[in-house]
């Protein structure tokens, strides 16, 4: 199941990643063109919060089945003092979290908001903090934190 569950959540950051890009598009094109929204621009919101979560369901199940995160729990005292350790036990794990409850909140408060211009500008502070976030939390292969590859194979 392991290799599977790392597989899944390499492939969710590409669609988690472009979908952030793409609302992010839609309501800057929104708000500076002073543009309707639309019921479309509506799915673009909840396909992106959607696909957070899917993904942060699978991290979640990842955390628990991962031997490396395993090894990290059991011998806290000095993995949380190796960089790979801390980045994934802690780091990764703090921040995805909280950008994706950022994605949630945004996508809500965007939801019940009434105007058009809000609920675009709402979209495009709110998504941007979180890809910003996001981006810098993902183990690019150029990542100075912790790497791994652009997409992994089972
Ligand atoms: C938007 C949210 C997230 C994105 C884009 C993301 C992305 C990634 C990527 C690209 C990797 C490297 C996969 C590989 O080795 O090929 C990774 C590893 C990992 N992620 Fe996430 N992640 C997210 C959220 C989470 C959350 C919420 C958790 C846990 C609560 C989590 C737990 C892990 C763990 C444990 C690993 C390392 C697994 C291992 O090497 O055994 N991730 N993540």
């Amino acid at each position: 199941m392991y290799p599977w569950l790392l597989f899944a959540h390499s492939v969710c950051r590409w669609l988690v990643v472009a979908s952030l890009l793409y609302a992010i598009f839609v309501a800057l094109r929104g708000y500076t063109g002073r543009r309707s929204f639309s019921p479309s621009n509506d799915l673009v919101r909840h396909a992106t919060a959607t696909i957070a979560h899917v993904q942060l369901t699978i991290g979640f199940v990842l955390y628990f089945n991962s031997p490396f995160i395993l090894y990290f729990r059991s011998h806290f005292r000095e993995a949380i003092q190796q960089p790979g350790y801390l980045f994934f036990g802690v780091i990764h794990i703090l921040l995805m979290t909280l950008s994706v409850v950022l994605i949630t909140i945004t996508s809500s408060v965007t939801k019940r908001t009434t105007t058009d211009q809000r609920k675009f500008l709402l979209m495009l502070i709110g998504f941007t903090i979180a890809f910003i976030i996001i981006f810098i939390a993902i183990p690019w292969p150029f990542s100075p934190l912790s790497h791994r590859p652009y997409l992994r194979t089972i």
